[in-house]
């Protein structure tokens, strides 16, 4: 069988998260891999030979990976954003059945198609800032069909968009104002854990650990199945109090905490030792007008890989541009641009578990990013400018 022709891209200025490359960089791309990066100099004849496509000394990254979203949904709450203007607390909101309750409601009234042709804008967005991969929660169900169908409903946009779509199970995001806490662990999350799972819908497991949602002693016993079916966890923890969700998080070798404003020292320690990412959301830091920030300089410190999210959710972070979360996350969290890019690249790719993306180097997926602009640090420092020339996933041009 003929193989197909090599992608071969020259002058570029590169960005590989990976062995650096100073000058004019070229890449080589084949069945949908890159099998050589590096100085264009060092481009090996056979290579050389083959037709190449000048990028004008345009900037390559890695595709970016949005690690965090609640991208499939019904409805939006554009009202509580008037109520949080005037005076109202996102806490208080859902105390009163509005914040995420709101939501389940419009996801159960939604058809499946509804929820995917809503998503889609949403998810287009994100790819035309380069994003090649994208997390993607249930948790607004709360009942067993309607997880389930928004899972269903996530693996159904990777075969509308090309995109890798990865599923993290969040039936355990707020407890239904109809139900107790413990038996709504017990009887509905994870019954419908093990039913998605046998389905094939579920790549992570995630939870809400906060004092409007659940404790680390009800998530532990979620975590404890997704343990036995082999599945990898992730929890949103120390978003809004101090709870032990991320020492809880370490305890069970997770993928990522996320959030993680209220992390102290301790926390931070456990997280380095078990090499679990802290994945950062400045967009509902933004929005939730918050004022406690993560402990970037103690994540530094001690070599927690930081990651950058979105958090695309209705409520809490209506975001769907990793631009501006880089852009937010230097100017609120004190980020370098150099961080940011890593954030939503390499550390993101680390937070899902996929060693395959993330960087540029040999063997890895082609998901690749090229950028009208002359450095790295100018996707981080624009607000609300799209400078991307070209998304490449899985080595296809799109
Ligand atoms: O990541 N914190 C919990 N979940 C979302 C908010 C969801 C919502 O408000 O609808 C978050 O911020
Ligand atoms: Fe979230």
């Amino acid at each position: 069988m003929q193989r197909p022709h090599p992608l071969v891209l020259t002058n570029a200025r590169l960005a590989t998260m990976a062995d650096p490359v100073s000058g004019p960089g070229a890449i080589v791309v084949e069945d949908g891999l890159v099998t050589w990066v590096g100085a264009q100099t060092d481009l090996p004849a056979a290579h050389a030979r083959a037709e190449q496509h000048d990028m004008q000394g345009r900037l390559i990254t890695p595709a970016f990976v949005d690690c965090h979203t609640h991208l499939v949904h019904g409805g939006h709450r554009a009202r509580e954003f008037e109520m949080r203007l005037e005076g109202a607390s996102y806490e208080a909101i859902a105390r009163e059945g509005g914040g995420i309750m709101s939501t389940v409601i419009a996801t159960r009234t939604a058809s499946e198609d509804q929820l995917v042709n809503t998503a889609l804008p949403r998810l287009d967005a994100l790819l035309a800032e380069g994003v090649s991969c994208v997390e993607v929660k249930s948790g607004y169900g709360l009942d067993h069909d309607t997880e389930l169908t928004m899972l269903r409903v996530a693996r159904r946009l990777a075969s509308l968009r090309p995109v890798r779509i990865r599923n993290s199970f969040l039936g355990a995001h707020a407890v239904p104002k109809w139900a107790e806490a413990d038996s709504y662990i017990d009887e509905i999350c994870i019954p419908a854990l093990r039913a998605a799972h046998a389905q094939g819908l579920v790549d992570a497991v995630d939870g809400f650990c906060e004092n409007i949602a659940f404790t680390p002693a009800q998530i532990a016993r979620v975590f404890t199945v997704a343990q036995e079916l082999g599945l990898p966890v992730k929890l949103h923890a120390e978003q809004l109090s101090h709870m032990g969700g991320t020492a809880l998080a370490a305890r069970f070798r997770a993928l990522s905490a996320d959030h993680v404003e209220y992390a102290t020292d301790a926390d931070v320690r456990a997280l380095a030792a078990a090499g679990t990412v802290a994945v950062l959301l400045p967009g509902a830091f933004y929005a939730l007008r918050e004022t406690q920030v993560p402990p970037v300089e103690a994540f530094r410190a001690h070599g927690v890989p930081m990651a950058l999210a979105t958090d695309c959710n209705p409520g809490s972070s209506p975001l769907t541009s990793l631009l501006l979360a880089m852009n937010l996350a230097c100017t609120l969290f004190r980020l370098t641009p150099d961080e940011a890019l890593r954030g939503v690249t390499l550390q993101a790719a680390r937070a899902l578990g996929l060693r395959d993306t993330g960087a540029i180097a040999p063997g890895l997926r082609a998901d690749l990013a090229v950028w009208d602009v002359e450095t790295p640090a100018e996707l981080a420092y624009r607000i609300a400018f799209n400078p991307l020339y070209l998304r490449i996933f899985g080595g296809q041009p799109c």
